[in-house]
């Protein structure tokens, strides 16, 4: 008989508990496939839209496996792989599998090798968080010391990232959290001016704040609810970059709301920006100096077994996560 092992299915769209322990056979890698034995799973909000049925275009039809990033052992290798050999320790992030789960075989050139310092739940933490940093820093719009950027949902994962790179480039850091327990966490992590969205009008703060003048960039990853906010913070000609939709899709939108101070949006996403595979490993090398850094916070909320995932899923929905919840098959 051969080998088995594990997979949170998604059984239907739906709430958390809508994935299921299941057992499958081992993996066999094709060709140019790697078989990872998964030590740590990232949990990252986009597992959550894969499992209501949110994510567009990439949204599998159930029974599937949601998650898109993890870190584990190189086990065996196919015949034509050259990047990797058996026992590295990788990661990898959207590369056409789903991640809750024991066993993958993935393809090799989506494999990253893991620096030795650092740890399986740090890369699993941050990772993904900090490859998004990285292109929504360093190569959407030049940003220079002292200028303004907005930074949604700052004490999440992706936003501790932002918040501690951006202050590292010299920029002036505004953010938005939704606790007074999560206001105190980011004023921790450097922000300058640190507003509670769910208690005060975050446009009209930073409109006092900058005397009307407005940020240079938005990084917006709430959507719905503070899109059209996000767009009345910018300056002419500033830039509101709406990467995630934590509270819904931005729909009906009228272009004709840009025209007045001549405002820039988009709505770009990781995949596209390590499509490349020389892409991918130039950001993960940078991604690596920052991981690599015990300076650099990257606070992990909690560790659970992956057979909990429906208990991660909750609390990041319910709101109650700061930094980064970590799955362990
Ligand atoms: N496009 C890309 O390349 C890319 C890559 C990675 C992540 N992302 C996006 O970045 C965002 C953060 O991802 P993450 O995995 O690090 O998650 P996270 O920030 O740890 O969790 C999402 C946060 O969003 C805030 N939020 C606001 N309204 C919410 C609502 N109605 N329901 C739930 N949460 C709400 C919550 O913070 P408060 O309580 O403080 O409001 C929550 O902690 C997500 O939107 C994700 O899709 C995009």
């Amino acid at each position: 008989m051969s080998q088995s092992c594990y997979a949170m299915m998604v059984t239907r769209l739906g709430p958390p508990d809508v994935m299921q322990y299941q057992v499958m056979e081992m993996p066999e890698p094709k060709d140019h496939e790697a078989l990872i034995e998964q030590t740590a799973v990232g949990v990252n909000f986009v597992d959550i839209y894969l499992r209501v049925g949110q994510a567009h275009a990439h949204n599998p039809e159930p029974p599937f496996i949601t998650g898109v990033h993890a870190v584990g052992i190189v086990k065996n290798v196919g015949s034509k792989v050259s990047e990797v050999q058996i026992g590295d320790r990788v990661t990898y992030t959207n590369a056409g599998v789903g991640t809750y789960c024991s066993h993958v075989a993935v393809a090799s050139d989506r494999l990253v090798v893991v620096p030795n310092n650092v740890s399986d739940e740090r890369c699993a933490a941050g990772f993904v968080r900090v490859m998004t940093a990285q292109y929504l820093l360093k190569q959407m719009r030049p940003l220079h010391t002292g200028d303004k950027v907005l930074i949604h949902a700052a004490a999440g994962g992706t936003g501790q990232v932002l918040v501690q790179w951006a202050k590292r480039m010299g920029l002036e850091v505004f953010v938005t959290a939704g606790s007074e327990e999560k206001i105190r966490f980011v004023k921790e992590l450097g922000a300058d001016h640190v507003i509670n969205y769910r208690t005060s009008d975050f446009a009209q703060e930073v409109g006092k704040i900058t005397h009307g003048k407005g940020v240079k960039v938005v990084f917006e990853s709430v959507g719905k609810d503070t899109f059209m906010g996000s767009l009345e913070c910018l300056e002419p000609k500033g830039l509101a970059i709406n990467f995630g939709t934590a509270s819904g899709q931005v729909e009906n939108f009228a272009l004709q709301s840009l025209h007045a101070k001549s405002l820039w949006i988009c709505r770009p996403t990781l995949r596209t920006y390590i499509a490349d595979k020389h892409d991918l490993q130039t950001m993960a090398k940078e991604a690596f100096e920052i991981l690599g850094d015990p300076s650099f916070r990257l606070d992990i909320e909690a560790v659970l077994p992956l057979k909990e995932a429906a208990k991660a899923h909750t609390m990041i929905e319910s709101r109650l996560t700061k930094g980064a919840v970590v799955l362990v098959p």
